[in-house]
């Protein structure tokens, strides 16, 4: 009881400081870009940054320009690994993908090369998440694209989820790099199948409209070991929920994962969109937009409000 006091208390002390610290963290949104090499993300706001915070009940408080819609991107990648994992079991998806941080770009393939045997280094870089991609069970590439939509759906809560045809387009078109790091995997034996249609379940996840509110609940399942707290049916199994926050901590949000981990201290996931989905594990789930992103592609100004108000709530679990 006094624990349930403690924590609707704490959502309203949030709810009391947000418009301060959306405030504060919207002066960053000058300083950095809105990613434009898929040209389609080129239109999102620049200035706009939202938030949305849920907790086991559904209470939920939420900010700024928490209305808009965005894809998911490379957020996507960490429910594509779950599928899979769930779909091959853990040795098979560890065969193709390793379980280390690069230090790299999210789209670099130098380590391909570098590193025998020339597997990924980890699911969330753009040539891990392409090869996991390829693992998700399906007699077809749409049933492949449709049972990874069904997954995300049912984790949001949220049967209208749906891909963003104009940014799908956007990227397959223009998706020269991915191509050729699918192709290269390819020859080395590490993806199987058609590589088309491997790149089209891809740019298909990564192409998944939401807005905040389907991130916090998505990342309320994980918070809550792969039990959705709100209708207590168990969606994941838990050992891959923390296979997958894991990678979040290490890897999520790619070459500032240790610098997110010292100032934020929370399993995060960033796409290139702007999204960041976040949770405080067995607290509350978390989703943030803000499309002005920084040099590693990151969102500027989300990731200086997350480690404002995990600083202020004394959030960080080191
Ligand atoms: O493959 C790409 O480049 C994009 N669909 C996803 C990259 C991404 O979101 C990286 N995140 N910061």
């Amino acid at each position: 009881m006094s624990d349930q006091l403690f924590k609707q208390d704490e959502l309203s002390l949030v709810q009391n400081r947000l418009p301060v610290w959306l405030e504060e963290s919207k002066q960053l949104c000058d300083k950095g870009k809105v990613a434009s090499y898929i040209p389609e993300l080129a239109h999102a706001p620049r200035q706009a940054l939202g938030i949305h915070l849920m907790d086991a009940s559904g209470k939920s408080v939420s900010g700024g320009d928490c209305g808009l819609s965005f894809t998911m991107q490379s957020i996507s990648k960490i429910f594509t690994l779950l599928l899979a994992l769930m779909d091959n079991g853990e040795k098979a998806v560890f065969d193709k993908v390793g379980m280390e941080p690069t230090g790299d770009n999210f789209n670099s393939m130098l380590k391909l090369e570098l590193v025998q045997p020339g597997i990924p280094f980890n699911p969330l870089i753009n040539a891990g998440a392409i090869v996991i991609s390829s693992l998700i069970a399906g007699g077809s590439t749409k049933e492949k694209a449709d049972r990874t939509l069904q997954f995300f759906r049912t984790l949001a809560n949220n049967d209208s989820l749906s891909v963003d045809k104009a940014v799908y387009e956007s990227e397959a078109e223009t998706a020269d790099l991915n191509r050729s790091m699918a192709y290269f995997l390819k020859d080395n034996g590490v993806l199987e199948g058609d590589v088309n249609d491997v790149l089209d379940v891809y740019f298909r996840h990564c192409s998944i409209q939401v807005q905040c509110k389907d991130l916090a609940r998505m990342a309320l399942v994980l918070a809550f070991d792969g039990t959705d707290p709100i209708t207590g049916v168990n969606l994941i199994p838990r050992r891959y929920v923390q296979i997958a926050k894991t990678f979040m901590v290490t890897c999520g949000m790619y070459n500032a994962s240790g610098e997110f981990a010292i100032e934020v201290g929370l399993p995060a996931k960033s796409g290139v969109a702007g999204g960041i989905l976040t949770m405080v594990p067995g607290r509350y789930g978390i989703g943030v937009v803000g499309p002005s992103l920084n040099a590693k592609g990151n969102s500027i100004a989300g990731v200086h409000l997350l480690e404002t108000m995990s600083k202020e709530m004394d959030w960080s679990l080191f």
